[in-house]
């Protein structure tokens, strides 16, 4: 029987994890385990909580002697680590809220790992894995249309947000190397979708069109980022935590990239069209700010590992997935008013300094 942990449950790309593993795999028991900070949200998976192979705990991944007792309670077959802070603005004005949560946190989650599974350290069957999931912002940026992040990319963190995470991925790749603990890990470019926390691009501007609010675009716009639909993130993680080999790295990705304004353009035209404004409305609350400091050109991601060996590809055209998304919001008014209520807005106060 496996029994696996899955960090970060309760946010964005965690809770689509949690959905496919308990559907997908219903002899499987699966353990969500979250703080459930700003981010995290049990919202996300009222449809499938009442599951019987779904188990939810709280608890706070810097903790080590909670993490400890949780493997000694629990033999876990399985880590799916996703549970970090993950916004790079947030990182910006406190980043060491990030180097506790996704570097000491990290560490936690394998010590108590190597702890637990020492008997079969080192054996050759596959019967643990401890799959950390990555970004690929730990690479940094790229300035040559022509070039791609690789898995042989070397590590060029710029970002408090970047550096915690490219921390994080040495120390498992430490593990793995000093005590054989069997691990994997991905690196995905941006993601978007259902359940996206309003502060990030895509669901902040959707949220803004439908108040009527400024949309502010860091700089001129510039920057270009690949986006992959969140499902098709989370079938690839189903598939790498299946069958991946142990020890590697896999870059994924959606060949999917899209100028900033040009990105935001095409929401307003879309929901200008959903929601029946006359063409051109929401384009006007368009509002061009201070940059990001440090804010990385372009990210890319080569994800023909991935495809070449264990078969994985994007499923859905960006249109289509666009769209899915924006009627998801439309359709949840109520989940995006609970989120954006409350200290969500005054967090922001002073970040739209508008040039
Ligand atoms: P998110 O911010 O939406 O969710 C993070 C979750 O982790 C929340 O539920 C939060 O409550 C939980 N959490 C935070 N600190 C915790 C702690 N100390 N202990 C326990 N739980 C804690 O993040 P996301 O966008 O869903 O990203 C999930 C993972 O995927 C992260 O590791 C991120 O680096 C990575 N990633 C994200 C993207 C993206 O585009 N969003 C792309 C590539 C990789
Ligand atoms: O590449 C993967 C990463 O993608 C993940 O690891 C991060 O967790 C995730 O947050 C995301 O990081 P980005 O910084 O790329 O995402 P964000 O949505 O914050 O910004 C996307 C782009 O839009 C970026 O170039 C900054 C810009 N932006 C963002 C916001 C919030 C704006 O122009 N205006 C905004 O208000």
């Amino acid at each position: 029987m496996k029994k696996i942990l899955i960090t970060g449950g309760a946010g964005f790309i965690g809770s689509h994890v949690v959905r496919r593993f308990t559907t997908q795999y219903p002899t499987y028991q699966i353990y969500n385990l979250d703080a459930l900070t700003y981010a995290g949200n049990l919202e996300n998976l009222s449809d499938i909580d009442a599951l019987p192979n779904y188990h939810f705990v709280k608890g706070d991944i810097t903790d080590a002697a909670f993490i400890d007792e949780l493997f000694q309670l629990h033999d876990f077959t399985g880590v799916i680590h996703l549970a970090a802070e993950s916004h790079v603005d947030r990182s910006i004005s406190d980043p060491l809220s990030f180097v506790m949560t996704n570097v000491v946190g990290t560490a936690n989650l394998l010590n108590a790992a190597r702890k637990a599974w020492k008997d079969e350290l080192g054996k050759p069957d596959r019967t643990r894995l401890f799959y950390h999931v990555s970004t690929d912002e730990v690479y940094g940026e790229l300035h040559d249309p022509n070039e791609f992040f690789l898995e042989t990319t070397k590590y060029d963190p710029r970002s408090p947000y970047s550096a915690s995470k490219a921390s994080s991925d040495h120390f498992v790749r430490a593990y793995h190397a000093t005590y054989k603990l069997p691990v994997v890990i991905s690196n995905c470019s941006n993601n978007y979708g259902p359940n996206h926390f309003p502060e990030k691009l895509i669901p902040l501007m959707i949220h803004n069109i439908i108040q009527n609010k400024p949309l502010p675009v860091y700089g001129k716009g510039e920057n270009v980022r690949d986006w992959l639909y969140v499902e098709d993130h989370a079938r690839a993680i189903d598939v790498i935590f299946h069958k991946g080999m142990v020890g590697e790295t896999y870059n994924i990705g959606g060949h999917n990239e899209w100028k900033n304004l040009d990105l935001v353009l095409l929401l307003c035209k879309t929901m200008d069209e959903k929601l029946g404004r006359e063409a051109g409305t929401s384009e006007k609350l368009i509002t061009y700010v201070t940059d990001r400091a440090g804010h990385d050109l372009r990210y890319a991601i080569d994800a023909t590992k991935l495809k070449n060996e264990l078969a994985w590809e994007p499923s859905l055209q960006f249109a289509e997935g666009l769209e899915r998304t924006v009627d998801w919001y439309l359709n949840n008014t109520a989940w995006l008013e609970n989120v954006t209520s409350g200290t969500y807005q005054k967090y922001y106060e002073g970040m739209y300094a508008i040039r």
